[in-house]
């Protein structure tokens, strides 16, 4: 059934969240599906309302909206509000949140601790952690324990310092590595994974490969789905990644319209009569 809207999904729900088992379907029937970053109540009901499927709760907050230069300082403590208000703010999109740096590598118990805080006090409605073969482990402990989890491999930005950079992952002879994450994440269970900054044509053969779905960022045209963060999406972010379109200069516009703001006030042209109590 087409939702209100008219969504391309088939089966997109009016009046539940969107399932794990709703991204199997349309990876079956060969539909993409969008995904997008959410960190506050506000931009998640609008995104929401655009029936994006999946929100993801990204530890790309830390550089995005929490003014640290990338995503290794952000804690459980910081990404818990957020994941909670974008649970808040929508109905229908799926929750997922982002384990962040230290939350999950030292043990699964820690794993554990962390993603039940996530459902517990956030009431997401899974996970996602980085790495593939080296966090197997951590990913058989959550699914054992009924947490959906969604894998993240190629350019795993909390790794940034090992990897020297944000680069692009899985070239040449290193593809084989980046297919075999994939394949330990798809064994322990997981109900997707992203893969980032790896060549178009090994995330190609990765979708073929696969059975769950794969989301891509600045991995071509061939993955199920497809994720962005969504102020590089919009045009907040003075700079934005090579893989990341420009659908909305935000940053412009609200410095528009904010100079504006100020020069009336200074004006005297705010606030008007229709903006005043008598
Ligand atoms: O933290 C994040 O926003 C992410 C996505 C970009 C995949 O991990």
């Amino acid at each position: 059934m087409a939702s209100r809207t008219g969504s391309l999904m088939s089966n997109y729900p009016t009046n539940r969240r969107v399932t794990i088992h709703d991204l199997a379907t349309w990876k079956s029937e060969g539909k993409k599906f969008a995904a997008l970053t959410a960190y506050d109540a506000l931009t998640a009901k609008i995104f929401d309302e655009a029936e994006i499927p999946l929100l993801l709760v990204g530890d790309s907050a830390g550089n995005n909206f929490l003014g640290s230069i990338d995503t290794i300082p952000v804690t459980m403590d910081e990404m818990i509000p957020l994941a909670r208000a974008v649970v808040r703010g929508s109905t229908r999109s799926m929750v997922i949140a982002d384990m962040p740096f230290g939350s999950y590598e030292r043990s699964d118990d820690l794993a554990l601790e962390n993603a039940i805080r996530f459902m517990k006090e956030a009431g997401v409605n899974g996970i996602k952690l980085e790495g593939g073969v080296r966090v197997a482990s951590q990913v058989r402990a959550l699914v054992t324990a009924g947490i959906p989890v969604m894998g993240h491999i190629g350019l795993t930005p909390q790794s940034v310092n090992a990897l020297g950079g944000y680069r692009v992952q899985g070239r040449g002879d290193a593809a084989q590595k980046v297919i075999d994450d994939a394949l330990a994440l798809q064994n322990e269970g997981v109900f997707a994974v992203v893969l980032e900054m790896v060549p178009a044509e090994l995330a190609a053969e990765i979708t073929s490969l696969l059975t769950i779905p794969t989301i891509g960022i600045g991995a071509g045209a061939k993955c199920d789905g497809q994720i962005l963060v969504w102020s590089d999406l919009l045009g907040l972010n003075a700079k934005s990644p090579k893989f990341a379109p420009k659908y909305l200069d935000l940053r412009s516009e609200m410095n528009a319209a904010v100079t504006k703001w100020r020069d009336d006030v200074s004006s005297g042209r705010f606030p008007g009569a229709e903006h005043s109590f008598h």
